[in-house]
């Protein structure tokens, strides 16, 4: 696991872009997951800008988001497809169709992830993930827990995610409790993973990162087992 430190928010949303300018010059079909949340904003942005200078082409890229709201409509305006379709998706050449973000309407609790996990499997798997983290070390929304789920599932999220994310809502009551994410074995068979990670109240999530421990307690720590991991920081989230 590598861990580079950028002097900026910035300067860290370029060196993930970077990453996919190579991929997708290498391989133009490449399938990409994808986050939601604030700390990639500046890479999406990176990754129109660079589209449009004809840099590089989505017209062959899949992508499956990490996780949805559950439930969640996603015409809602607080829905991941909704912030993907406004903050990425309608700002680049990509087919909607190859575009995938787990069912927040699903029906069946128990099927809704087998059958996301399939179908990113049935594309060849991902090539590149994008992580954040939570400021409890979720990954996706893999809450800290005794035990975490390998395949996609349907999870409680914790007060704490929920008390994060209400800044998006009207009250923090409007949050929804639950959400459909990729599991910790769909995220750990990415071929490479690329996690972004800003501003000092992460800085625990750092400092976890970088001694030897794997703990459900912090669920980014699982990253430490993987193969191909790079670890993008700005200074805040590197010194607290
Ligand atoms: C979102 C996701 C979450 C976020 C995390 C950080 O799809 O999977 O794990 O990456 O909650 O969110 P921000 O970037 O808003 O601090």
């Amino acid at each position: 696991m590598k861990i580079i430190v950028c002097n900026s928010y910035e300067e860290m949303s370029a060196a993930a872009g970077k990453l996919y300018v190579d991929l997708l010059t290498e391989k133009p079909d490449a399938v990409l997951g994808f986050a939601t949340g604030s700390t990639p904003l500046g890479l999406y942005q990176f990754l129109a800008e660079q589209n449009k200078a004809g840099v590089i082409d989505f017209k062959d890229v899949t992508t499956f988001n990490l996780d949805e709201y559950y439930p969640m409509d996603p015409a809602h305006d607080q829905s991941y497809r909704y912030f993907m379709n406004k903050n990425l998706f309608d700002n680049i050449n990509i087919d909607k169709a190859n575009t995938f973000v787990p069912d927040g309407t699903a029906k069946d609790v128990e099927t809704v992830g087998a059958a996301y996990d399939a179908a990113i499997d049935a594309k060849g798997g991902i090539d590149l993930q994008l992580l954040g983290v939570g400021r409890n070390g979720h990954i996706g929304f893999n809450e800290p827990d005794t035990a975490l789920v390998a395949g996609t599932h349907v999870t409680d999220l914790t007060d704490d995610t929920i008390d994060a994310n209400a800044r998006f809502f009207e009250k923090k009551e409007d949050v929804p409790t639950k959400a459909v994410t990729m599991g910790m074995g769909t995220i750990m068979k990415a071929r490479q993973i690329v996690c972004i990670i800003s501003g000092a109240n992460k800085h625990a999530v750092i400092e976890a990162l970088q001694n030897d421990l794997v703990t459900t307690d912090c669920p980014a720590t699982f990253l430490k087992m993987h193969p191909n991991v790079t670890i993008l920081c700005d200074k805040e989230a590197y010194e607290g």
